[in-house]
């Protein structure tokens, strides 16, 4: 049975003092025995968060990480540094990132193999433009990212790998996609990862929808057949992130 998920992007909000503070607050609210429930922070605030999830069942995520072990690359941050501080799960390749920061599908897949390496969760992101949903090449798209991105990965490590289909319209602007259009997405990926592996392994694999989810419309969601939880930008930096954990 794939695993249920609801993870918090925190994006770049909330200083180290701040992020305490958030945690602690929603650390009582998180208990539930149905899905992982993973705060992904900015680097900076993982120490300190690190802490107060301790003995909890909140599971620590970061945000990016390098796709080297180690070297002159100043500014970034690598999969032992991580590992040792006890991040479990890392953002790779959301769309803030290949928009702003030159993410590719070529650094994505080496990130994904770089987090395996070292046994953090890859939550994996894809997602179409509005320009290319408007030219009905949605599927297209997401194959082609979910190909690249995982190029290489055995079906073992497939199966360790979180996707989360993110489309780049529904990403904090309120406008959600239906249960429908998100449904039609996380089936299709099912379905590409099971031709590229076998449909045992696709079923296996947890795929998140992300995009304007909040504890209105998560249950919703949550209830089609191929999406196993969310990745949440917004609403995770708010109380009613329980109402998301609390949705499967
Ligand atoms: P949002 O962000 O929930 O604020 O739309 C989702 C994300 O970017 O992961």
């Amino acid at each position: 049975m794939r695993k249920k998920y609801a993870a918090g992007n925190w994006k770049m909000n909330k200083t180290p003092k701040e992020a305490v503070e958030l945690a602690e607050m929603l650390k009582p609210k998180m208990t539930t025995d149905k899905a992982e429930v993973v705060f992904c922070v900015p680097y900076v605030d993982l120490i300190p968060i690190a802490d107060v999830v301790k003995g909890s069942n909140i599971l620590l995520g970061a945000e990016n990480l390098h796709f080297e072990d180690k070297g002159a690359y100043t500014g970034e941050i690598s999969a032992p540094m991580l590992k040792e501080i006890g991040v479990k799960c890392v953002v790779i390749g959301h769309s803030e990132r290949r928009e702003y920061f030159n993410e590719t599908d070529e650094t994505v897949n080496k990130k994904i193999f770089k987090a395996l390496e070292y046994g953090l969760t890859p939550i994996f992101c894809c997602g179409e433009s509005l320009a290319e949903r408007e030219d009905g090449i949605t599927i297209e798209r997401i194959r082609i990212q979910i190909k690249k991105g995982m190029k290489g990965l055995s079906a073992e490590q497939a199966k360790a790998v979180v996707v989360a289909y993110e489309p780049i319209w529904a990403i904090g602007t309120g406008k959600v996609a239906t249960t429908e259009q998100a449904q039609e997405v996380c089936k299709a990926i099912r379905d590409v990862l099971s031709e590229l592996y076998s449909k045992e392994t696709a079923d296996e694999i947890s795929i998140l929808y992300g995009g304007s989810v909040n504890g209105g419309n998560a249950e919703e969601l949550f209830k089609m057949p191929d999406i196993d939880g969310g990745l949440v930008g917004g609403a995770s930096l708010k109380e009613d992130f329980e109402k998301i954990v609390k949705a499967f």
